[in-house]
């Protein structure tokens, strides 16, 4: 049968025009009978049946004003062809916009994931930045720490300094020169050559000290310990009143330091005093004798 689909059954629209037909039909036959109403209509061999009687002369409306079953179906082609293609377009417009969707998700993915690495490099930077501003803290209190110290020790070396040039300079006025002899608050020099009274005397004086001058007996016993059985030159005489002993210092000579029998000022020629292994005596200024040099302390 025409219009029939592979399994012999009409189409949708076949169909719908042949109940139309029927209707018009009954409209325009006489009144049906019970009977009529009892009979089944067979829609499926209604062509087969209504045919004849369509091409009866007596017929009010000709055939040809009927629906056309060839051009239904053709009408009912374009609108198949235009849903497959509404649904060709809907896939093809599901499938952009699913690509689009995947691509925004894995674009959204790829700036998710830089931003997360930029987060985990911001906390980085920030606990270096912690890390670093804690060091620098303690390199700060270091450096108050040394700089405090450094003042402090700065003081001390100035105070140390202080001390020690203090003491230096009690220790040198408290010290003799070397190859001098100390006793009682005094140096002593003890000259290894000879000289008469006054080159011994200025030799003493180039020392910035003088001949040397007795105060005790104390004195001159530990000047007579220490020269044994040699002379030497002391600073006294009497050359500016002959007979009137003095001391370089301007004291008289004490009577009691002056060896028995003297001064004697032997061929009236003995005007400087020496020391010997005994006490004083008198001799004549040229001669040749060791000298001792005392420096008050
Ligand atoms: C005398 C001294 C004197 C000396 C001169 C001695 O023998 O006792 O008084 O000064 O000679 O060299
Ligand atoms: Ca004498």
């Amino acid at each position: 049968m025409e219009g029939s689909d592979v399994y012999g059954n009409m189409g949708f629209h076949q169909q719908t025009g042949r109940r139309a037909l029927v209707d018009r039909r009954r409209i325009q036959a006489p009144a049906k009978t019970a009977v009529d109403d009892e009979e089944e209509v067979d829609y499926a061999n209604i062509e087969d049946s209504v045919e004849p009687e369509e091409k009866t002369p007596n017929s009010k409306k000709p055939l040809a004003e009927e629906p056309k079953p060839q051009a239904a179906t053709k009408s009912n082609a374009c609108g198949a062809k235009s849903i497959v293609v509404l649904y060709i377009l809907l896939i093809g417009s599901s499938a952009v916009w699913m690509a689009l969707f995947s691509r925004a998700f894995a674009k959204y993915s790829e700036i998710a994931a830089v931003l997360q690495d930029l987060r985990t490099t911001q906390k980085i930077l920030q606990d270096n930045d912690s890390e670093i501003a804690a060091v620098l803290q303690d390199l700060r209190t270091t450096q108050k720490i040394l700089q405090d110290n450094d003042s402090q020790l700065s003081a001390l070396v100035t105070s140390f300094g202080n001390d020690m040039s203090h003491l230096i300079s009690k220790v040198c006025i408290k010290t003799c020169p070397c190859e001098w002899i100390s006793f009682n608050e005094a140096c002593y020099y003890f000259s290894k050559e000879r000289a008469d009274w006054h080159k011994a005397k200025e030799s003493c004086n180039s020392k910035n000290a003088s001949l040397a001058v007795i105060s005790s007996d104390q004195e001159l016993d530990y000047l007579k310990s220490r020269i044994g059985s040699t002379h030497h030159w002391l600073g006294l005489s009497d050359s500016e009143t002959e007979g009137s002993w003095k001391w370089l210092d301007g004291r008289l000579v004490e009577t009691r330091f002056w060896n028995s029998g003297e001064p004697n000022n032997a061929a009236n020629n003995e005007d400087c005093g020496k020391v010997t292994n005994s006490k004083l005596n008198d001799v004549p200024c040229n001669s040749e004798e060791h000298w001792i040099c005392e420096m008050k302390l």
